[in-house]
């Protein structure tokens, strides 16, 4: 793992492996989703690091222990769709966590966020927020979620991704320095369509089957 200011670029052969099925173009959507739970999980144990605990008294069967919980609760916050690929991961070593919903698809032409749900839990204030997308291209997207959960009075946030863009990295660190970013890959470029380069295309429509 390394680690870059407020970027963790999570370097593991399980990444490496994950990640190559993910890049290939023949990869059909089962194999796919496959690929993205295994990697997710391994993400979401980096993301998931230096959270708050509480230091609290157990009783073994021989005698009284140490022990830890949890300071916060945890919500969750996928940008759909892509972003849902990412929640199984983060509630599965969290189970009580709590998943708030923001939908977000950039518009084909301006490239910029288009708002189209929302709901989250109540108590954002004190949550630790993990949200979730996998791509990080331009950052536009992570941008507009990163002001809408401000807004709503978050302000513990960490942003969970497969693959970044450098773009979007210095786009969201630009508005928001201390927003860790926890990434499997920082790729080349982004093309003149805004996507990254070499990516893996679409992570929503290959994650959902669709075109
Ligand atoms: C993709 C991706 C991010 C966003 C990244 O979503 O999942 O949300 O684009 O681009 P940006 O950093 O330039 O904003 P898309 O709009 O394709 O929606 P989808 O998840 O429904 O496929």
């Amino acid at each position: 793992m390394n680690d870059n200011s407020n970027v963790t670029l999570v370097d593991h052969p399980l990444i490496a492996r994950n990640l190559t099925i993910l890049r290939d173009k023949t990869t059909p959507p089962s194999i796919f989703r496959e690929a993205m739970g295994r990697i997710s999980m391994i993400l979401a144990y980096h993301a998931l690091m230096e959270l708050p605990l509480q230091k609290i008294k157990v009783q073994t069967p021989i005698t009284e222990a140490d022990g830890y919980k949890l300071d916060s609760e945890i919500v969750v916050v996928p940008i759909l769709r892509a972003g849902l690929s990412l929640v199984d991961s983060i509630i599965t070593f969290i189970p009580e966590a709590t998943v708030g919903h923001l939908g977000l698809y950039r518009d084909e032409e301006t490239k910029k966020p288009i708002q189209y749900y929302y709901k989250m839990p109540s108590g954002m204030e004190n949550a630790e927020v993990i949200l979730v997308d996998p791509m990080l291209a331009t950052g536009g997207s992570a941008i507009a979620a990163l002001d809408i959960l401000k807004e709503q009075g978050a302000n513990k946030i960490r942003f969970m991704c497969l693959i970044a863009a450098p773009e979007g990295i210095e786009a969201v660190h630009e508005k928001y320095p201390k927003i860790p970013v926890i990434t499997a890959s920082i790729d080349e470029h982004l093309n003149e369509n805004k996507f990254i380069v070499p990516g893996l295309g679409d992570a929503g429509d290959r994650y959902f089957g669709t075109t």
